[in-house]
């Protein structure tokens, strides 16, 4: 897909996706959203050697400042209903992608913003990071996971304060709740992003898959994750990553893994 809203580059197997709306603080439109749809679920699985994805924003002062507000106007109670679904689908296609995403979270991460970061599986703050779920102030409430994904990351107790005060909270603050790995000094997101899918890249590939299969598998209701994690476990020692690891520590040597 052409992008206009979204920059993507790859280098040494890691692609970087940059939210590029700088102007409106990075905000996701409906164009964007289709972006990030389009590289989710087609594009990036044609990259060849992929290692992962950093998600991160243009400029100094957002990741995502949320969905973008002046298309909200004139919206309908069925015209909310559908926005909400389509950005879910969207976000469970970032959640289940077979690759490390990790978001580089450089600024304002509000609303939809916030929510984009918890559905990537590891996220980076930097020190002008700032997350939240303002939607009350606007009469609403998240809708792309946020009141799903803010509990799973951070627990009920917090999740309720900052959905219902709308609060804005900082790195720090970030770190020591859980929703954040880790943080970094400003300037300093997209390095530690590249560091952890390095380290990861080492690491059996399909096993890495079945990782992200097995905790997603966790949060569905209609499923059960320790089924999947016996299956997925099956799956992985008929690999032959798994004959290779299992004789390198055997050999005392360092495995060089295939993805097969
Ligand atoms: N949508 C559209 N435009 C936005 C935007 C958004 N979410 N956030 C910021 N912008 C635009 C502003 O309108 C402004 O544009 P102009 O220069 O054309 O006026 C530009 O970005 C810069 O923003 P500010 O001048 O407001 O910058 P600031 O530093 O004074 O404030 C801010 C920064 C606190 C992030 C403030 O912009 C803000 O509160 N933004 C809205 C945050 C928000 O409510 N997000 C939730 C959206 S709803 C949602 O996301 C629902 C969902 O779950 C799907």
């Amino acid at each position: 897909m052409q992008y206009q809203n979204i920059l993507v580059s790859v280098e040494n197997g890691i692609a970087v996706l940059t939210m590029n709306r700088e102007k409106a603080l990075n905000a996701l439109n409906r164009q964007t959203m289709e972006e990030l749809k389009a590289f989710f679920e087609t594009d990036a699985h044609t990259i060849e050697g992929l290692k992962g994805v950093i998600i991160t924003g243009a400029g100094e002062k957002a990741f995502v400042a949320g969905a973008d507000i002046t298309e909200f106007q004139g919206f309908s109670a069925e015209d909310g209903k559908m926005l909400a679904k389509r950005g879910q689908d969207t976000f469970f296609s970032i959640e289940r992608f077979p690759k490390p995403v990790v978001a580089a979270v450089n600024g304002f991460a509000l609303g939809g913003g916030c929510e984009l970061a918890m559905a990537c599986h590891l996220r980076i703050a930097g020190e002008k990071a700032k997350f939240g779920q303002p939607e009350v102030n606007l009469g609403l409430i998240p809708g792309y996971g946020g009141t799903q994904r803010l509990i799973q990351c951070i627990g009920k107790t917090k999740a309720f304060e900052l959905l219902m005060t709308a609060d804005m909270i900082g790195a720090e603050d970030a770190l020591r709740l859980g929703l954040v790995n880790y943080a970094v000094p400003a300037g300093e997101e997209v390095a530690k992003a590249k560091e952890l899918i390095e380290k990861i890249a080492t690491k059996a590939p399909v096993a890495i898959a079945k990782i992200i299969e097995s905790v997603t598998a966790y949060f569905k209701e209609d499923v059960d994750g320790f089924a999947k994690e016996v299956d997925y476990f099956g799956e992985c020692c008929g690999t032959e990553d798994f004959v290779e690891g299992a004789a390198a520590f055997v050999e005392k040597r360092k495995a060089a893994f295939t993805g097969r």
